[in-house]
């Protein structure tokens, strides 16, 4: 019960609110009381929107959490802000940046000297609608971050989370998925470039990478899930002005990064969804998957190809 009463402290009211529109632009609320007391989660992007949300509550429920920004005085401002928030909250900031796999690496091998136990991965940060730009790896920016980053960063942390077992990872994927297909001929589009297609991609690019690591990772005790937060008023927009002036006009009608956040806690912590493994979901509930998503063809096809890219051998 101690749980419940702290959420509802920190806890906006948009959810609850007497307005229509509103209660159902929400969407659902994760109910579950659980407590991570003990428990280590680990979330990139966690510096803003749904991963800083996410981040909150994670920790008001008893983890450890460790949130994996690229620019570090905005998450050590974002971790003070949790800290205001909820005094208990144990919150660390590392840096990670994406776009850059030596960052990738030197985090991961920070991170598993000084880090015991990973319960909880939740591959969250993401770029959306940029305009055409590289990783320092050459790699087009939304696949590189969004997929590749994910991947190399899942991938250097897996045994930690099969000794940690139960561990769950969460990759937070999107609706966007449904209008993505995987160009394997140009999967950088050096060819054509369009920011709402490369967004799309990317986020096809994480149901099939989930559906994949869950099937590779069966009986170990490790799930693995994607998510759909949600359309939500946050700075994902920040590149693209049309966008921007589509969500502040329309804002009424979107999630707050908290509620943005639900899902991803719901899939982090549900009791229910211990052995649920390989599903996506969105407002607390499995959720459809366009049929690119379903393909396992595509998803064996696509982690070969990110391997190679990377240059890891992940059997
Ligand atoms: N908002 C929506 O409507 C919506 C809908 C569907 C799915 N999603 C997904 O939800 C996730 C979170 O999005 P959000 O709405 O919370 O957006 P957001 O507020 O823009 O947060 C994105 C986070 O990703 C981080 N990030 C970006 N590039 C990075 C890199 N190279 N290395 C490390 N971190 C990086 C950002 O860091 P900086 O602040 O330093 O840039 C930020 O912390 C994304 O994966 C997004 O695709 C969002």
């Amino acid at each position: 019960m101690r749980l419940g009463f702290e959420l509802w402290l920190y806890r906006d009211v948009t959810s609850r609110s007497v307005f229509p529109n509103r209660r159902y632009a929400a969407g659902a609320v994760c109910k579950s009381t659980a407590r991570l007391d003990g428990k280590t989660v680990l979330i990139t992007g966690a510096n803003t929107g749904i991963g800083k949300e996410t981040a909150l509550d994670l920790a008001v429920r008893g983890a450890r959490v460790i949130m994996a920004c690229r620019n570090v005085e905005k998450g050590e401002e974002a971790a003070a802000s949790i800290r205001a928030a909820y005094s208990e909250a144990k919150v660390e900031v590392r840096e990670l940046d994406l776009a850059d796999t030596c960052s990738i690496r030197a985090f991961a091998q920070k991170f598993l000297r000084e880090v015991n136990h990973l319960h909880i991965l939740i591959n969250n940060a993401g770029v959306m609608m940029c305009p055409y730009t590289k990783t320092v790896d050459g790699f087009e920016m939304h696949i590189g971050v969004n997929h590749l980053g994910h991947f190399l960063l899942t991938y250097l942390l897996i045994g930690l989370l099969r000794r940690s077992a139960p561990a769950r990872v969460l990759v937070v994927s999107s609706l966007a998925h449904n209008f993505g297909w995987i160009r394997f001929h140009d999967l950088h589009s050096q060819g054509s470039y369009n920011s709402g297609l490369a967004y799309c991609q990317s986020k096809l690019a994480n149901v099939l990478f989930a559906r994949e690591l869950a099937r590779r990772l069966k009986g170990t005790n490790v799930t693995v899930n994607s998510v759909h937060p949600g359309t939500v008023n946050s700075d994902l927009t920040r590149h693209s002005t049309l966008m921007m002036i589509l969500f502040t006009v329309f804002s009424v009608f979107l999630k707050t990064p908290l509620e943005g956040a639900q899902t991803s806690v719901y899939c982090a912590v549900a009791e229910e969804l211990h052995s649920v493994s390989g599903k996506h979901f969105s407002d607390c509930a499995p959720a459809f998957v366009a049929p690119q998503g379903r393909s396992e063809e595509t998803a064996s096809k696509l982690w070969d190809v990110s391997c190679e890219l990377l240059g890891i051998d992940w059997d």
